[in-house]
């Protein structure tokens, strides 16, 4: 199998997903909300900002590896959090995990996983806790108590969701087999009703660095800081909240902008290809969070699957930095990237290899 995914890109593991999945599956994986405007405009969105090479410029030693809040990484590419990944494979977050560990990534674990916290950081990676949060403390901070005894270097905060299940599509709940139980996060609604002053508190009793995702305004990423955050994630959950929101490539300079170098910013939403990466980074970003690459390639082949979504992403970022002339991405100007002034065709399905 891993000889077989050795030339497969992004777009070869949705192909395989799409054949492996129920249709139910693949429908709640690839869905998003409404008309999913969103989902397919941030896609589009990356190509609408354009490369602007530089040449002459020795980058043959190119490097991908770099530092997320302090955290030795083998490439600025991390994990997104996503749900009950036992309905893609059986070895679900556990394969998911081995991969980001071989891969030396960090992977953000949801809330909604489907294995409890503990087993999947018995696998050793690097590994976030991402929650929901409501005004019942106690089983908050059991779940935080719980991602510090287990290693997690951070607890990211989704601030996007004010509805539960959205309106995207999404298997039955308790009603379908295949939906695993939820070992950390019990069905029914959440409450949403916590604000800035709530976010402050929770930084200041909170021994471990917070991150808010979810991010779009620059205005919320100034309150981030300013409330004791130690990153955002310009992030609309994949266009599975509120369709019609900005799509992340073009919100994020804005907020890259806004948040000055406080503290870190990342960025996901559509993020299919390495260049991509690297236009994030041009933009301001310091790391990328990929969602649907690695259910796609979890589907398709379990651990070598989501293990070949993070690495063909990393081998595309090292080549088109070596062709954009970037030799470290400490240093990736603003002018790497300008706006395209052609309309990118919206919501193809990527071809080729
Ligand atoms: C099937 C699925 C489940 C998700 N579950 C969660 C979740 O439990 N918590 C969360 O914060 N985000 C969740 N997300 C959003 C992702 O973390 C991420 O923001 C989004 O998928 C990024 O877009 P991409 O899939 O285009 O890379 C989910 C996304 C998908 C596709």
């Amino acid at each position: 199998v891993s000889d077989h995914l050795a030339a497969v890109s992004i777009a070869g593991l949705e192909r395989m997903a799409a054949e492996t999945l129920s249709d139910d599956a693949f429908a709640y994986y690839s869905s998003g909300a409404r008309d999913e405007f969103t989902q397919r405009a941030n896609r589009a969105a990356w190509d609408s900002w354009c490369f602007v090479p530089r040449v002459l410029i020795d980058s043959r030693s190119a490097k991908v590896a770099t530092t997320i809040l302090g955290t030795a990484v083998s490439s600025p590419i991390m994990v997104a959090p996503m749900a009950a990944q036992r309905m893609a494979h059986p070895d679900g977050e556990l394969a998911t995990a081995r991969a980001a560990a071989r891969s030396g990534s960090i992977m953000v674990l949801s809330m909604s996983s489907s294995e409890p916290i503990e087993t999947v950081a018995a696998i050793g990676g690097s590994l976030w806790l991402q929650l929901y949060v409501s005004h019942d403390r106690t089983k908050l901070d059991s779940l935080i108590d719980r991602a510090a005894a287990a290693g997690a270097g951070a607890i990211v905060i989704t601030v996007d969701s004010m509805l539960e299940a959205s309106t995207h599509r999404r298997p039955h709940g308790s009603r379908d087999p295949a939906y695993p139980p939820l070992p950390m996060h019990p069905r029914g609604r959440m409450d949403h009703a916590i604000d800035w002053d709530f976010v402050a508190k929770l930084t200041s009793e909170v021994n471990m660095p917070i991150v808010l995702k979810g991010i779009l305004s620059p205005s919320d990423g100034i309150l981030a800081a300013d409330t004791g955050c130690a990153a955002v994630i310009v992030s609309n959950h994949g266009g599975r909240q509120l369709d019609g929101a900005v799509t992340t490539a073009q919100a994020l300079p804005d907020v890259v902008a806004a948040v000055n170098g406080r503290i870190e910013t990342y960025v996901d939403g559509g993020i299919r290809r390495g260049g991509q990466v690297l236009k994030a980074l041009a933009l301001g970003a310091r790391a990328v969070l990929v969602g649907r690459p690695v259910l796609w390639g979890l589907a398709a082949a379990g651990e070598a699957g989501a293990f070949r979504a993070l690495d063909v992403l990393k081998t595309e970022l090292g080549q088109d930095m070596r062709q954009a002339g970037v030799r470290s991405l400490d240093e990736v100007p603003r002018a790497l990237v300008t706006m395209n002034m052609v309309t990118p065709p919206q919501g193809e399905p990527l071809r080729g290899q």
